[in-house]
């Protein structure tokens, strides 16, 4: 029995040494101290000690427990205070808080708030439609009928043979002069989707649809409600050309080029050497879409156009892949 007592000791105060927190601490009570603890079990077994020998082995059993009981208590102070050192009990309330990182918005998002914007200082109202949309609002009320050869422009999701993932903004110009009669002054921006995937076209992109219908409307007003706009996106002095084009619901149509805001003209590689951009397409409203709609076409006229906002953050911000827009990595996003 006398050299379990001892055996029980030096293991008690090897554990004791080895430990470093409360928990540890706790167990080492159950474990040695507690009522049903290993100090406790060598007492009882006393009963069967013969009786010359109980006395001096009770005193033994005795001064081990209490030799642990006072080792415990100075570990349990020692532990305490090197955490309170170490600042792991108290927490230090001069530390400055910890800051949650600010989120912000996306840079496609930046963009589109900012074109929004400038049209809105036009007095465009903003307006918007669904991503999923009838064949009908896509294609045939844009003067684009089955079977018409625009259509293969459109690489389009189809969901049913009516209904698809609309390839463009312009159904919106349907939408809102079904609702209102003119004057009409709107844009509409929104996502829109086309089957394309490269360095410079993903599956779903934004676009702003503007199209401003009156009397009397001419070429002359697209003419100047763009240039303000470019002005204001990009830099006073970007020159700006039309080039003819062709699109159904548009008559005569345009592509609208912006001298190369990389190279300031010169010629580079993002503008193929050329010292143009194309930013847009625009045109006046076709009278066959004013017939789709119900308004005359001798009455009014009007002006659209189509802006991609990839394009024009692309053009802003010097990227050249447009798929980093799309990869959600922090470094990329974090730069705007
Ligand atoms: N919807 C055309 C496209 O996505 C762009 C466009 C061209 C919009 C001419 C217009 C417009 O409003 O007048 O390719």
């Amino acid at each position: 029995m006398e050299a379990e007592l001892q055996h029980l000791q030096t293991e008690a105060r090897a554990d004791l040494a080895a430990l470093t927190d409360a928990p540890g601490l706790e167990a080492f009570r159950v474990k040695y101290l507690g009522r049903k603890g290993l100090c406790t079990t060598v007492m009882r077994s006393l009963g069967a000690v013969p009786d010359a020998e109980r006395p001096r082995l009770g005193k033994l059993a005795n001064d081990v427990r209490q030799d642990l009981e006072a080792a415990f208590a100075a570990r349990e102070a020692e532990l305490a205070t090197s955490q309170a050192v170490s600042g792991a009990v108290r927490p230090d309330l001069t530390l400055p808080g910890r800051l949650s990182p600010f989120g912000k918005l996306h840079p496609v998002t930046q963009v589109m708030d900012e074109v929004c914007g400038i049209f809105a200082g036009l007095g465009f109202a903003v307006a918007e439609g669904p991503d999923v949309e009838l064949d009908y609002y896509n294609f045939e009320a844009l003067n684009i009928p089955p079977h018409h050869p625009a259509r293969d422009m459109h690489d389009t999701f189809y969901i049913s043979d009516s209904v698809l993932l609309r390839t463009h903004t312009s159904p919106m110009q349907v939408r809102a002069m079904q609702k209102a009669a003119p004057p009409l002054r709107m844009i509409a921006p929104g996502k829109v989707y086309r089957c394309d995937s490269d360095i410079t076209h993903t599956p779903m992109f934004h676009q702003v649809e503007g199209f401003l219908v009156d009397r009397k409307v001419s070429f002359g007003d697209l003419k100047g409600v763009l240039s303000v706009f470019i002005a204001k996106m990009f830099d006073a002095k970007t020159p700006i050309r039309f080039r003819p084009s062709f699109f159904p619901f548009t008559e005569p149509s345009a592509e609208v080029d912006i001298g190369c805001v990389i190279c300031k003209g010169v010629g580079c590689r993002v503008c193929k050497k050329t010292g143009w951009l194309e930013i847009l397409g625009a045109g006046l409203i076709d009278p066959a879409v004013f017939k789709m709609v119900g308004y005359d076409p001798d009455a009014y006229t009007g002006f659209a156009f189509g802006l991609g906002m990839e394009r024009i953050a692309m053009l802003k911000y010097g990227i050249t892949d447009i798929r980093l827009f799309y990869e959600n990595d922090l470094r990329f996003l974090a730069q705007f």
